[in-house]
């Protein structure tokens, strides 16, 4: 299993005159290649603001953050950026696509920012676009998709620039129960049919039957971690009641010393041991 993204001990704490609000507590969280994991829990649970401590949108108050073997709460601002841009797709509940611009050239543009060449944007705008099954449609902006097919075309935006790590905060929030399930199999086959990491936060109970894993927050904490099915057809039963985590009696437990993974984690432990 190569981890693709690694989050330890996240504590995010916002100060205020009301005092502070600890919206991430301690968090640790691991997402392999190809695996898919739903963030859950209810509204102000802390799934934003994780997403954007993993995503390098925001800072923890202590706790850090690798992308791939790279260590994301170590580098300044313009390293962090270059890394988001050439690593991280991100997707959003209102699904960010502007307006007079074609679907095309809204999946076309951070390939634009990253001054991909033009025959090869070409290419990865068709294939985006392909994958999410608007090869039809690229030609529309996004007043003239529906609600699901713009979050499609916002999906094609991410996964045009080859990331290595999906991170979606309530792709679905805005989408009628059947659209949002077909949006969230659609990044489920992604995840599995191009290895692709992916984190998404929801609290819609049947979306998170797609998932390979699901963390559980509540007020800031995980309060329980579930499933550990590896590709294909998530655990189909955690759609009601809090998942259990007796149900990883297999997997290596979260944080029993184990042998290194990656190559990142192999050096990690070779520092730390000297
Ligand atoms: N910039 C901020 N300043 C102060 N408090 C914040 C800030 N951002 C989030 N919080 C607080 O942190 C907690 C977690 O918020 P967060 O947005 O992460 O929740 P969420 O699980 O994403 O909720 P929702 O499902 O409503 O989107 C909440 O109590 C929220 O009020
Ligand atoms: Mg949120």
């Amino acid at each position: 299993m190569t981890l693709a993204l690694r989050g330890e001990k996240l504590t995010r704490t916002f100060r205020s005159a009301a005092g502070d609000v600890h919206a991430c507590v301690d968090i640790d969280i691991e997402v392999a290649e190809g695996e898919l994991v739903v963030v859950r829990g209810s509204s102000g649970a802390g799934k934003t603001t994780l997403l954007n401590l993993l995503g390098g949108l925001d800072q923890p108050t202590s706790g850090r953050v690798w992308i791939g073997d790279v260590e994301a709460t170590a580098l300044d601002e313009d390293e962090l950026a270059r890394v988001r841009r050439e690593r991280l797709g991100f997707v959003f509940q209102s699904f960010g696509l502007i307006p007079i611009m074609s679907a095309a050239e809204n999946v076309e543009l951070p390939l634009r920012i990253a001054k991909t060449a033009p025959a090869e944007r070409d290419r990865r705008v068709a294939e985006a676009l392909r994958l999410v099954g608007l090869a039809d449609h690229a030609a529309q902006r996004p007043g003239e998709l529906s609600g699901g097919q713009q979050q499609r075309v916002g999906i094609a935006r991410a996964i045009a620039v080859r990331p290595h790590v999906l991170i979606a905060d309530e792709p679905t929030g805005q989408l009628d129960s059947r659209t949002a399930a077909t949006v969230m199999d659609l990044i489920g086959d992604l995840v599995h049919s191009q290895g692709l990491a992916a984190v998404v936060s929801t609290h819609d109970p049947l979306l998170v039957q797609r998932a390979d894993r699901v963390i559980e927050l509540h007020d800031g904490r995980v309060t329980s971690v579930g499933g550990h099915a590896p590709a294909g057809p998530g655990p189909a039963d955690e759609a009601s009641g809090p998942a259990d985590a007796s149900d990883d009696a297999e997997g290596p437990s979260e944080d029993a010393p184990h042998p290194p993974r990656t190559r990142a984690e192999a050096r990690e432990q070779r520092h730390t041991d000297g």
